[in-house]
Parts: structure tokens; sequence; C-alpha cells
């Protein structure tokens, strides 16, 4: 097959991935929630190419080497070794958005590669297949696969560790407005980040809380009730940065920048603008509302002079060939 290019969705957690219980598996140590979104993408093309000694990987035009090479190599030699496969690839991958602040590029980068490469090899995998393979390339990148609301399951093992759609994008008319503060790649990787999660005295009572908060989610999802959800996303958010936060060596991804958006949807809220805030591994702030909301909550996140941007998402589709 000639050149492959896949577009895949970066993922905002509802309910979110913070520690493994198996590091070399990505075995996450709980269930996590997810939304695909529309305007927070990676594309990247894949070429078989016979003189190629090494896989050849750029992203947002800069060639790869060192340890970020090598990850992105043992993930292709697993897709080499299933389709019995020893060409190396030429791979160009761009973010439309920045790299390693916080806006999951690891997930829509590791599940465009997935589909791509795979398809690249000919290998005919089912979206089950792809989720697993993606999900050892990068926890999250699970999640990136399965089209609109998805659900990571848990698992025991790594067959049954996958993620699946729970509702099409067009299920619910909500929107994620991610205010940038800070572009800048995250200090800490969230890889160093997981394996450390454990040493917070606050870490087993999250991963007890879970199986209660997931169906809480559920169902709030299923009726629609945005301001149970809202209520949920938020709390969960400020769970996971206190475990951040208390592990040891403790992790700030919050800029003060943070905080004051966090604070303003708070107040906004207050004066009738529904929205709630959550966070991922770093200092932007995704503001999640209804669409209803969406151009009310623009005006304010724009005439912040914290916010240097905002990127307004709808739910999306998963990683597709294109
Ligand atoms: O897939 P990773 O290793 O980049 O971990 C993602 C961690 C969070 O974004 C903080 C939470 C999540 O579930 O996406």
């Amino acid at each position: 097959m000639d050149k492959v290019t896949v577009k895949a969705p970066a993922n905002i957690a509802f309910i979110k991935y913070w520690g493994k219980k198996n590091e070399k598996l990505r075995l996450p140590a709980n269930s996590s929630i997810s939304m695909n979104l529309s305007e927070t993408y990676t594309l990247t093309s894949v070429e078989k190419d016979k003189t190629l000694q090494t896989d050849r990987v750029s992203i947002d035009g800069t060639r790869l080497n060192g340890e970020a090479l090598i990850r992105i190599t043992k993930h292709l030699d697993l897709i080499r070794g299933m389709a019995k496969e020893k060409m190396f690839l030429r791979i160009e991958s761009k973010n439309n958005f920045p790299r390693g602040a916080g806006i999951a590029s690891s997930a829509s980068g590791f599940a465009a590669l997935t589909l791509a490469a795979s398809k690249a090899f000919e290998l005919n995998l089912s979206e089950k297949e792809l989720s697993i393979l993606a999900r050892l390339g990068s926890g999250s990148a699970c999640r990136s696969i399965p089209d609109g609301f998805v659900e990571w399951k848990v698992g025991e093992t790594s067959e049954s560790s996958y993620a699946h759609s729970l509702y099409p994008p067009d299920y619910w008319e909500i929107c994620d407005l991610i205010a940038i503060v800070g572009e800048d790649s995250k200090k800490v990787s969230s890889t160093e980040g997981h394996s450390i999660a454990e040493s917070s005295p606050f870490y087993k009572a999250r991963i007890a809380g879970m199986p209660k908060k997931i169906s809480e989610i559920k169902k709030a999802m299923k009726n629609k009730d945005f301001a149970k959800f809202g209520e949920i996303i938020e709390t969960e958010a400020v769970n996971m940065h206190t475990v951040m936060m208390t592990s040891k060596p403790p992790l700030f991804y919050w800029l003060p920048e943070t905080v004051t958006i966090m604070e303003s949807v708070i107040q906004w809220r207050g004066q009738g603008i529904q929205s709630y805030f959550t966070i991922d591994a770093g200092p932007n702030v995704h503001v999640i509302c209804e669409s209803k909301n969406t151009d009310k909550l623009k005006i304010k996140l724009k005439s912040m002079h914290e916010i240097k941007k905002v990127f307004i998402n709808k739910p999306s589709i998963g990683a597709t060939l294109i």
C-alpha cells in the first residue's frame, strides 16, 4: 500500500486515568470516560520505504531522535511483528495544537500512528484490536480510536483493557472550549507521573471511589443531566490533581492563570452560564458547556488576558483513514 494518512482526535477525559496497575502493558488502575475532540487532532502520514535503515519520524516538522524515536520504533515493532514485516516507515505527523501541554497529543498521536501503520502493513484490525494496540503506545490513545463518547474499561489483561463507544458524537450537543494558558512542553511527562501516583496518600481512596463515580457519570450521561455531569467532572479533575500535587515528588501542572480560569468558571455558573472545568496533565483549562452557551463563554474566555488561544471542540468521531 502507498502512503496512508490518518486523522485522529485528541480526547478529554471526564473521568481520568492516573496510575497504572501494570506498567509494561499500560493497564490502568481504573476505568475512564472521555470525549473525542473535533478541532484538536493529529494528522499522520505513513509510507513504507525499503531504502530506510531505521524508522524516520518527524512531528510538526522536527525530526525525532533519542528516547522519543525509540518509543515510536518500539510501537512500530509490535505492528511489524503482527504483520510479519521488516520494512521501516517514513512518518510525518502534524498536530494542530501545542504538543506536550496537556492536550493529550500522545493520545491523538499514538491513535493515528497505530491505525496508519497497521494499514500501511495491510493489517485489517478490528476497533478493539486497534484500541488495545494504541493503549500499548500511550494509555489514553486507546480512547481516541472509537467514536464520540468513550469508555476505557479497566480490564484485567491486555486483551480486556480497551475502549469502546458509549454514544456517537451527535448524542449530546456539548462543547469543550480549551483555554490555552501555557504552550510549553510539560516538565514531567504523564508516563513519569503515572509511575509515582501511588506515592500519594490519597491515591488508594481515589481508586476505591472509581466504580461508583463511573456508574454515576454514566447515569448522568444517559439522562443528559448536564448539572450532575458537570459536578462529577469538576470534582474528578480536582481529585486527580490532588493526587498529583501530593505525590512524591509533588507534581504541579497548574499555573496561576489556571486557577484564575477555574474561579471564573465557578463565578459564571453563579451568573447562570452553566459550565464546568476539567484539566489534564497541564495548565490549560477545558471549559465544558452545552452548545447553547458556547458563544457566551467564547466571548468571556477571549476577553481574559491570561488566555492565549481558545480551541472550540464538539464531540468527534475517532481515528479515521483520510
Ligand atoms: O495516556 P497518558 O499516559 O498521556 O495519560 C493521560 C493522563 C491524563 O490526561 C491526565 C488523564 C486522561 O485520562 O487522559
